[in-house]
């Protein structure tokens, strides 16, 4: 039986039914969220007793699975409230309702993506503190450039998350307005409150996904910044470099070399960022051209959603592992750093404080350079109090 089936008059045929199955049994607890406050609104305009919304209320919170052969959860919940349940549809569609607890989702979805990035953030600037004096070269184009501290290094890591959390914030913010009582599109003649916070326009209410897209960009863009971290992570942890000892709960070993440590946590949270721009770009796709107000595609925005959720938290935690773990080989990045050729331009900003041109000043110790007559001058300080900008960073995350 579909909430449906007045209309077509029999079952639809197996293929149909599988191919429209939505796989959306973790929007449970958040339709469960959702049907209450829908529940509530009916109960304030008379059209359910006291006795009626407890009945939903005590329903409800018996709900722990979906029945798999429910066409969408929606139906599922509609069809465990039993007698009650026939009410409660009154003044709603799955449109608003789908909406409405996806939106739900998705604000639980960033708040935990933010309390991930906390952790990571914590275990990077941890080490930060510890290593704000620790040399470390600086590179571009992967050649060695300027010395750098390590906690400087990290510090750069932390930048890049912190404007992660401000994606997931805004992307929560986005989430937040309520879509129920637009009903199918265009509201309910029956007298019911206005949710707190409801959208303006029903037809936008029943129609958008931005929230959506904008958690998946934030995503999309915190897999880039762990791909980054991940690649240096790799790099550092190769005997080419070995800066970094990686934990060994936190590496992998060979099914064939036996002498193999392997990053697979770095590597994998990297090329996870594909699946992450994927799904941004997936769901644009499906959003792209579709008319007011709501169309079944709208159906395909979940899965990316599920999906993205488990990297998210997946890769913070496994790399939040991964990181408190690490162990810097400090001499190795010492010796990296010895080279005088690394003060090159520190040399000729000398020159320039002394009134040379600074493409004289360059030309003069690029020759220097050539000819090997190069002189190192005493290393001036290029980047601040980093033991200062630990601190601040570490104020700013709350750990
Ligand atoms: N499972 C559907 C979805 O995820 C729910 C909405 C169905 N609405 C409809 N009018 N057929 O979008």
């Amino acid at each position: 039986m579909t909430l449906w089936s007045g209309r077509v008059g029999n079952e639809p045929a197996p293929e149909v039914w599988e191919f429209l199955h939505a796989d959306d049994a973790e929007l449970l607890p958040y339709d469960v969220q959702g049907t209450l406050l829908h529940a509530e609104r009916l109960q304030a305009s008379g059209l359910l007793d006291d006795a009626e919304l407890a009945e939903v209320r005590d329903k409800l919170a018996t709900l722990d699975s979906v029945d798999p052969a429910a066409e969408d959860v929606h139906s599922f919940i509609e069809a465990e409230l039993g007698e009650v349940g026939r009410k409660i549809h009154a003044g709603r569609s799955r449109n608003d309702q789908v909406a409405t607890a996806f939106r739900l989702y998705v604000q639980d979805a960033c708040a935990e993506a933010n309390a991930a990035l906390v952790a990571f953030a914590a275990a990077i600037l941890s080490h930060a503190g510890i290593e704000a004096e620790t040399p470390l070269p600086g590179y571009t184009h992967l050649q060695r450039a300027q010395p750098v501290t390590l906690g400087y290094h990290l510090l750069a890591w932390a930048e890049m998350l912190e404007r992660d959390r401000a994606r997931f914030r805004f992307a929560a913010q986005q989430a937040e307005p309520s879509p129920l009582g637009a009903g199918a599109l265009a509201g309910s003649t029956l007298p019911l409150p206005a949710p707190a916070g409801a959208m303006r326009n029903s037809l936008d209410a029943v129609a958008d996904r931005d929230f959506a897209l904008d958690y998946l960009y934030a995503a999309a863009v915190l897999f880039t910044h762990l791909s980054r971290i991940g690649e240096e992570l790799v790099l550092w942890s190769s005997k080419e470099f070995a800066f970094a000892k990686l934990p060994e709960h936190a590496a992998t070993g060979s099914s064939m070399m036996p002498q193999k440590l392997n990053p697979d946590v770095a590597e994998l949270a990297r090329g996870k960022a594909g699946s992450a721009i994927g799904r941004l770009t997936g769901l644009l796709a499906t959003v792209k051209g579709l008319p007011l107000s709501y169309n079944r595609d709208l159906q395909e925005d979940k899965p990316p959603i599920f999906a993205a959720r488990r990297d998210v938290r997946g890769a913070l935690a496994a790399l939040t592992v991964l990181v408190e773990g690490l162990e810097f080989e400090r001499a190795r990045m010492a010796a990296a750093c010895a080279d005088p050729l690394l003060l090159a331009t520190d040399a000729a900003e000398a020159l320039v404080k002394e009134g040379v041109p600074f493409r004289d000043a360059h030309e003069r110790v690029a020759a220097s350079v050539r000819d090997g007559t190069f002189a190192a001058p005493e290393a001036g300080n290029r980047l601040g109090d980093v033991g200062a900008a630990v601190a601040a960073a570490k104020e700013r995350w709350g750990c």
